[in-house]
């Protein structure tokens, strides 16, 4: 029998707790996320339908992004026990230079449209947290911009090589000029992948006010407050025609690109050269023979060829074969420090964040950068601890099992 008294009134008071509420709006907004996922529900309520399906899409079925998702959570952590340590060092080099935590933010075109803060948040919550924040050619914020906006931490500089070649040799020159120290060539691009959303969206740049996206914009007020209110939404090296990004892309991009390109681009960059949307293992090999700086294992977050192979999945292979010659980067599918956890443990020596970080954008602007950032800091630091090491240098493939459930016919 459980023995019953009165409620004692000091006993309920003293569980009482009334918490002062948080009066900024947007502060309790980014305060409710604990996830990625969190800031992209928030997103998504924030932003017109057009501007964050372009983000959260990928092409075709959208296979490969789903995919890559589905790897990071289709693997078992090994946690070793009684190693405790009371703090964990989440800081390492990469291409020449330091960053405080493993992942950087990944190069992204049409950033204003996520949200008009677009590329100067990125630049600045980055510079802010120690990591380093890449510019797409596709920006819309020039290279400039982008250094003052983060005069101290390290920018990187993503090349697509466009037909008309002085363009990109240009750009290429006067990321030089700005000190950004690494340039990530992109390869996985001769022409667009079809992210069937923005079609089917009828998205188009600059966006069009159909009675669509009016109709869509009466509960997203705000977005067309800052959308109307700032500068004109624009490529800032690329005079843009008009179409989708897709149609702009092949208009733009050089499809004849190859191996050859390199050596021009290596006699314009003085910085690290490194090379995105790498593939294979025989790609791998052929760049490292031919004395690139790093690459980063990418099938551009799903956004091009469909049913790409998931860059997790290649990366144990990938590091066998030329780890030792080269860094290894990798990106698409990371919503959580955990996925960049076990990519360190098997081999990677760096991450780059796309929609994670693009998600927060457009959640909060630069406090929801800065969200995405802690979120992913907070995600890394305990997964660290759990396992039981207390620096990235201390994580192994023995920390990580891979679970199959795509698996090749062999
Ligand atoms: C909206 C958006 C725009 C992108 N634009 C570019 C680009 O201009 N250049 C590039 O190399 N990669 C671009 N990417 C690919 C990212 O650099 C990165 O490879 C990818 O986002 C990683 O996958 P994740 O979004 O799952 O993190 C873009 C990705 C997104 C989501």
């Amino acid at each position: 029998m459980v023995k019953r008294q009165l409620p004692n009134p000091a006993e309920i008071f003293e569980l009482m707790q009334f918490r002062k509420p948080e009066l900024d709006a947007k502060k309790r907004r980014l305060e409710s996320a604990l996830t990625i996922y969190d800031l992209r529900r928030i997103a998504k309520r924030r932003t017109p339908r057009a501007a964050f399906d372009y983000t959260d899409g990928a092409a075709e079925q959208e296979l490969s992004m789903r995919r890559a998702r589905q790897a990071f959570q289709d693997i078992e952590f090994h946690p070793s026990i009684l190693r405790g340590a009371a703090e964990v060092d989440t800081s390492c080099e990469i291409f020449g230079g330091p960053s405080a935590l493993p992942f950087g933010i990944a190069p992204t075109g049409f950033t204003r449209l996520m949200q008009t803060e677009g590329e100067i948040a990125g630049a600045g919550a980055a510079g802010a947290a120690g990591i380093p924040f890449s510019l797409s050619t596709l920006g819309t914020t020039s290279i400039e911009d982008v250094k003052a906006a983060n005069p101290r931490g390290r920018n990187w500089f993503q090349l697509y090589v466009m037909r008309d070649r002085e363009i990109s040799y240009d750009l290429t020159r006067r990321a030089a000029a700005a000190g950004f120290d690494t340039l990530f060539f992109t390869v996985d691009t001769p022409v667009a992948g079809a992210r069937l959303r923005d079609k089917r969206n009828g998205f188009s740049i600059p966006p069009a006010l159909t009675v669509k996206t009016i109709v869509d914009a009466i509960p997203r007020p705000w977005w067309w407050y800052d959308f109307l209110t700032t500068p004109k939404l624009e490529f800032a090296s690329l005079s843009s025609t008009g179409g989708t990004v897709g149609e702009l892309l092949d208009a733009a991009m050089d499809p004849t690109i190859s191996f050859d390109d390199l050596e021009t681009i290596r006699g314009l960059f003085p910085g690290k050269i490194v090379i995105k949307g790498v593939q294979n293992v025989a790609d791998a090999r052929k760049l490292v023979d031919l004395g690139v700086d790093g690459i980063v294992l990418s099938n551009h977050g799903g956004r091009q060829l469909d049913r790409a192979p998931v860059p997790f999945r290649l990366l144990p292979e990938v590091v066998r074969e030329v780890g030792k010659d080269t860094e290894i980067a990798i990106d698409t599918g990371i919503m959580s420090g955990a996925d960049i956890v076990a990519s360190i443990a098997l081999g990677a020596k760096f991450t780059l964040i796309g929609r994670a970080y693009l998600y927060g954008l457009m959640a909060g602007g630069r406090e929801g950068v800065d969200r995405a950032i802690w979120i992913l800091a907070d995600q890394i630091r305990r997964t660290m601890k759990l396992l039981g090491v207390a620096s990235l240098a201390e994580l192994g493939p023995q920390h990580v099992t891979q679970l199959t459930r795509l698996q090749p016919v062999r």
